[in-house]
Parts: structure tokens; C-alpha cells; sequence
């Protein structure tokens, strides 16, 4: 039967009238992603993954099978044509978020956690120089306070506040305004958290950086399903994945950065490619200027054509119409979730995040409860939801802090479970003991291809936990 013969589209639909604007991604899913329905599969993980459309594959074999390609940086007609892609990628990726190449660069990684890794490696943190940091930032931004130099200076960190787990504004500005004296601050934060969807402001950008604060916007949960417009925005740093926004091709990302941004960063090393000149004799070098100096060794110059087809993917699915269509879904599905009892009346899932749609995204976490209120192990709901061919992620999703301040886990008992560990700790080590409290959640993430039938597998999937 076709989806929107139900009933329970139909009211659906009279309480989400704007998902009726988005069915052209529904043609994509039977011919873009035919795949998904071929195979039984039910995708919400497109947080932690986005998957492809059929045409990328195709285009970038294409275009593989009637080129030769040789290594960039080299006048030989087959390295030119990978230069020249190289260029023309680029040039796309500042296109499509509106950057002005006067003022942003294009820096190629693998993936978000290496453009992160650039700024952290870079940044000339020194005593009395600060980190600032939101709660639900991705381990691989967290993971900037763990270089050396960074311990020199002070590392703070933003709480975000249950339920909504949102940042208080009066508290940001507290914290921002405290460091005057600090002659580097970097304030890096989620422009979308990958835990619970809540979308910070992007007017934070502009508020920090009037106050002297160097801004890195962690923009790989956002980029997907959201438009980011660095010229309306101006943050130093933003760093992304590729395969978060179209699926393929993995294995690229990228930082881009103002230039004069850029100029702040001092790399700790020198690779192939990354330098104009380097003597062994003198024991001297020159890195490269703008982006080059910052990537190390040969880049992903067959992948890299497939970035800008992901690019003409997106666009014409269209942006908005994907995040028109990932709120929709997001919202039913809370607000489903959230009406959701067990025969005594005790509700069967507690969702981390706001129960609105305004300023976050489609990404939707909890955790399950059975009738006399305790905690569903979240590996349980995923063992299940295999069971279904839903592929939904579990954990804390990278994401500690906001899980931490999530599950209501208090200091005090984290450091305890350490110093009984020895200092050296593992998750299922730290389970045990804090035995009976939840130490993850379960996510559910929409993107490019979810349709109605997919949240409402979802939900019958969730129902099957009612109890009584
Ligand atoms: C918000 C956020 N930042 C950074 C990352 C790291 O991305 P990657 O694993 O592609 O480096 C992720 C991945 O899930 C993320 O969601």
C-alpha cells in the first residue's frame, strides 16, 4: 500500500501540512535510493552516516572511466587534470556555502575529526589562554584539550541544561565575557549536537568574536539537512564531513578557514605537499601558503570530483526541502514518543532534547522505561531494532558530556568509577558501576531519503516495549 493511502498519514499530514512541500524527495527514494526498499532496509542513523544517491556512483564512475588521472602538482597532462579537479573542488565547496574566496579557503581532510585535529595541532595556546567548550560537543572537539599545549591553558566548558539541553544564553555570555585578559581564546561549539539535534545560535558567532573570541563552528551535523551561509556567518573554523551530507564519497572532509584566521595557526610539522621549500642541509623549510600548508602528503584526488557531484546532489534534492521534510518526521516522531504509556500510565520513553521543531534538527534521543520506571539497556533496543533491519545507533554517540548531563551521571561518581578502575576505564567497566543508571541512549536521525514510512516503522518498533 502506498504510504499516503493511510490514515495515519493523512493525519500526519493535518498536523505537519508543510511535509506535503517535500514529496519530490520521495521520487528520489524509489530511484536514488531504490536500494533501501529493495533490501528491507529502514536507514535513521544518517547522523553518524548519509547515504548516496545512485546517480553520484554513476556520474563519478563515469567520469573515472574516461579520465586518466596522475598525481596533482606536476605539469604532465594527466597530473594536470587532477590539479584542475582539485581546483574546481574548491571552488565548489566555497560556492556552496556562499564563501568568498577572499576571505575563506577550502583546506581538504579526511573527515571532520582531521579538520578538527588542524585547529587543536595548530592553535598557539599558551599559558593563560583559553578553551572554551559547549557540554555536547563530539569527542573529536572535546579531544583538542588533550594536546600539550593546550594543558598549559585553561579548558572550560558551557553546560547545556536538561531536558531541552539547550545553553542558556546568560550563562554563554558569562563565560564569554570572563578571559579579557587571555590574548588567545578559542570558543568552539556544535552549530547542530549530535546527541540530542538542538541547533545552538549562529549569532554566538558574531557575540564571540566581538569579545576577542576566535570561533570554530563544528558544523558536521548541521551541513546535512541545514543551509550554512558563510556569508551571512563568519566563524574562523568550520569543520565538516563529506559523507555526512551525501554518503559518498568517504574519507573526505574539510576545515575551512578565514584566511586571517588561518594565519594564526602554526603547524607542528611539515609533510609532502604541505611545503614550498625544505632543505635537509639548511635544516630549514617554507610551508605553502592559504590551504596547501595544511595538508599533508598526496590528497584524495580521484574522490574529490565526487565531492562536487555530492555537492549538485544536494542542491537539487534541495536543502530546504530536506529540512523541511527531517523536522516534519522529527516532530511527529516526539511527539508520538512523547504520548507513548504503559497500561499503569508511566510514559515509555524520555526524549534529551527540545519537544519542538524550532532550532534543531531531525535527530531525536532517548531512552526507554518499562512500567515500574527503569531504563531499557539501550544495547537491548538496538539488538531489537536489528531483529527489524532498523539501523538506529546507540551510546552515547561520541558525545560525553551531553550524555553525561543527559543521564543525570554526577562528577563525583565518574571520578569514583576511575579511581576504582585504576584510571584506565572501559565502558562496559563503567556500566557496572554505576549499575542501574543508563550510560547511553538510543538516536533516531532523518535525512535526505526518510519518508513517513520509515518514522512510522519506527514508532510500531517503539510500541512493541508498551507493556500492560
Ligand atoms: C557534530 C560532530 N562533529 C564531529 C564528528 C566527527 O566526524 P568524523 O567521524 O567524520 O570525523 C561527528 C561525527 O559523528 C559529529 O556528529
Amino acid at each position: 500500500m502506498n504510504e499516503r493511502d493511510g490514515e495515519e498519514y493523512q493525519e500526519f499530514l493535518r498536523r505537519y501540512p508543510s511535509y506535503a512541500s517535500t514529496t519530490a524527495l520521495d521520487d528520489l527514494r524509489a530511484t536514488e535510493f531504490a536500494r533501501l526498499d529493495r533490501l528491507g532496509h529502514v536507514y535513521v542513523d544518517y547522523t553518524g552516516g548519509g547515504l548516496h544517491g545512485e546517480s553520484q556512483v554513476r556520474r563519478h564512475m563515469e567520469f573515472l572511466t574516461s579520465s586518466v588521472l596522475g598525481n596533482p602538482h606536476s605539469t604532465n597532462p594527466t597530473s594536470a587534470k587532477a590539479t584542475e579537479g582539485v581546483a574546481r573542488c574548491r571552488k565548489r565547496v566555497l560556492e556552496f556555502f556562499n564563501a568568498d574566496p577572499r576571505e575563506y579557503v577550502c583546506i581538504f581532510t579526511a573527515n571532520a575529526s582531521g579538520a578538527l585535529k588542524l585547529v587543536g595541532e595548530s592553535y598557539p595556546f599558551d599559558e593563560g589562554d583559553q578553551l572554551l567548550l559547549t557540554f555536547d560537543n563530539h569527542n573529536s572537539v572535546v579531544g583538542i584539550r588533550a594536546f600539550d599545549r593546550v594543558r598549559r591553558a585553561t579548558t572550560r566548558y558551557v553546560p547545556v541544561e536538561p531536558p531541552d539541553m539547550r545553553v542558556s544564553g546568560v550563562t554563554l555570555e558569562g563565560f564569554l565575557n570572563e578571559g579579557s585578559e587571555s590574548r588567545n581564546k578559542l570558543f568552539a561549539y556544535p552549530a547542530q549536537s549530535n546527541f540530542s539535534g538542538v541547533q545552538h545560535p549562529l549569532e554566538w558567532i558574531e557575540k564571540a568574536r566581538a569579545l576577542g573570541w576566535d570561533v570554530l563552528l563544528d558544523a558536521a551535523a548541521f551541513v546535512p539537512t541545514n543551509r550554512l551561509d558563510l556569508g551571512r556567518w563568519h566563524p574562523d573554523y568550520v569543520t565538516l564531513s563529506f559523507y555526512k551530507m551525501f554518503g559518498y564519497p568517504t574519507g573526505v572532509g574539510a576545515l575551512l578557514a578565514r584566511r586571517e584566521a588561518l594565519m594564526k595557526l602554526h603547524r607542528p610539522w611539515f609533510a609532502g605537499g604541505t611545503i614550498s621549500w625544505a632543505s635537509v642541509l639548511a635544516d630549514s623549510h617554507t610551508l605553502s601558503p592559504g590551504s596547501e600548508g595544511f595538508e599533508d602528503g598526496t590528497l584524495n584526488y580521484t574522490s574529490l570530483p565526487a565531492v562536487e557531484l555530492g555537492l549538485d546532489f544536494l542542491d537539487s534534492a534541495g536543502l530546504d526541502r530536506i529540512h523541511e521534510r527531517v523536522n516534519t518526521l522529527a516532530g511527529w516522531l516526539m511527539e508520538e514518543l512523547a504520548a507513548l504509556r504503559h497500561g499503569n500510565g508511566k510514559r515509555v520513553a524520555r526524549i534529551y532534547g527540545p519537544l519542538e521543531t524550532r532550532g534543531r534538527g531531525g535527530t531525536v534521543a532517548m531512552n526507554l522505561y518499562d512500567p515500574q520506571g527503569n531504563p531499557t539497556d539501550h544495547r537491548k533496543v538496538e539488538e531489537r531494532a536489528n531483529d527489524w533491519k532498523i539501523s538506529l545507533r546507540t551510546g552515547c554517540f561520541c558525545n560525553p558530556g551531553a550524555g553525561e548531563l543527559a543521564l543525570g551521571l554526577e562528577r563525583d561518581e565518574i571520578v569514583g568509577c576511575l579511581v576504582q578502575a585504576g584510571n584506565r576505564m572501559t565502558v562496559d567497566e563503567f556500566r557496572q558501576c554505576v549499575d542501574g543508571k543508563s550510560t547511553g541512549a538510543v538516536r533516531i536521525s532523518f535525512g535526505v531519503a526518510s519518508t513517513f514510512a520509515d518514522a512510522l516503522t519506527v514508532l510500531s518498533f517503539f510500541k512493541g516495549f508498551r507493556e500492560g
